[in-house]
């Protein structure tokens, strides 16, 4: 049977062949993607990029579970982690424990993923302590962006510099396997990646990050809202979509569609569906 691969093994690629990371939310997606990754993340970008809220505080630990339940029946081989939702770990230790339980209980994942640094470091090592493997996230915290007043790269004044050098510490000494690092300065993200002994995962970062991530749907050209400028689209599937839809559309009301192969003549003894 294949094995797939561990938090174990990301860490171990420090400074090695850069780690491969997208995010997933369903199974069809996470089938496609599972041969060509190493690391799938079941972002909680998922509340923006399938369930349309304004920002990713829409998610919930239910909306997690589900989509992590349908990424790991998808996959085999990849890493599969399960971001932490707002709300479900900033309270206390013990809240975050719990949360984290229930999503490696209820998914059969390998990880989880919470947003902060030195704030979240007690519950980062509660987790650890617990035998779940957690990975950080840094810099841009799209749970943040009501408080911080919008999307904004970090890392410009030296104050913040050094806020996100002791953040990046922080999470590496609670115990955390990797770190994603989001919307920095670029040389930021590559001094945090020299300092640190686990591995970090750029977005909007630099590319000597030891590994990168993307959201699936801004990298396939398929987020019908502007994208970020860090994103680079390697597939344009709004127009195949938005095509197919015009063709069909046209075929139903030419009646060209269901042709002879798409109907079941009373003549053909073949009902297989
Ligand atoms: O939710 C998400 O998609 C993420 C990645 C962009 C790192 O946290
Ligand atoms: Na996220």
């Amino acid at each position: 049977a294949d094995v797939r691969i561990g938090p174990d093994d990301i860490r171990r690629r420090k400074r090695g062949v850069p780690i491969v990371c997208l995010t997933a939310y369903t199974y069809p997606v996470a089938r496609l993607l599972d041969d060509h990754v190493d690391l799938l993340l079941v972002g909680d970008s998922v509340a923006m990029v399938l369930h349309g809220h304004k920002t990713t505080l829409g998610a919930s630990l239910e909306m997690m579970i589900a989509h992590g339940q349908a990424v790991m029946r998808g996959s085999a081989k990849a890493c599969v982690v399960v971001d932490m939702p707002a709300g479900s770990y900033e309270t206390s230790a013990a809240q975050a424990l719990a949360s984290a339980r229930r999503v490696i209980d209820e998914t059969g994942c390998q990880a989880v993923k919470l947003e902060g640094g030195i704030d979240v470091a007690e519950q980062i090592a509660a987790i650890v302590a617990a035998g779940i493997p957690v990975m950080g996230h840094i810099g841009l915290q799209p749970q943040s962006v009501e408080k911080d007043g919008g999307y904004k790269i970090k890392g410009r004044t030296e104050e913040n510099m050094v806020a996100l050098f002791r953040d990046g510490e922080a999470v590496e000494k609670a115990g955390a396997f990797s770190l994603v690092i989001e919307g920095t300065v670029e040389t930021v993200a590559t001094e945090l990646t020299r300092r640190l002994s686990i591995p970090t995962i750029g977005i909007g970062a630099s590319a000597d990050c030891d590994g990168q991530i993307l959201v699936i749907d801004d990298m396939v050209g398929l987020t019908v809202d502007r994208v970020p400028k860090f994103v680079k689209e390697y597939a344009e599937l709004r127009g195949v979509v938005s095509d197919a839809a015009a063709r069909y559309a046209a075929e139903v009301r030419s009646r060209a569609f269901p042709g002879p192969d798409h109907v079941f003549p009373s003549t053909s003894g073949k009902d297989k569906a």
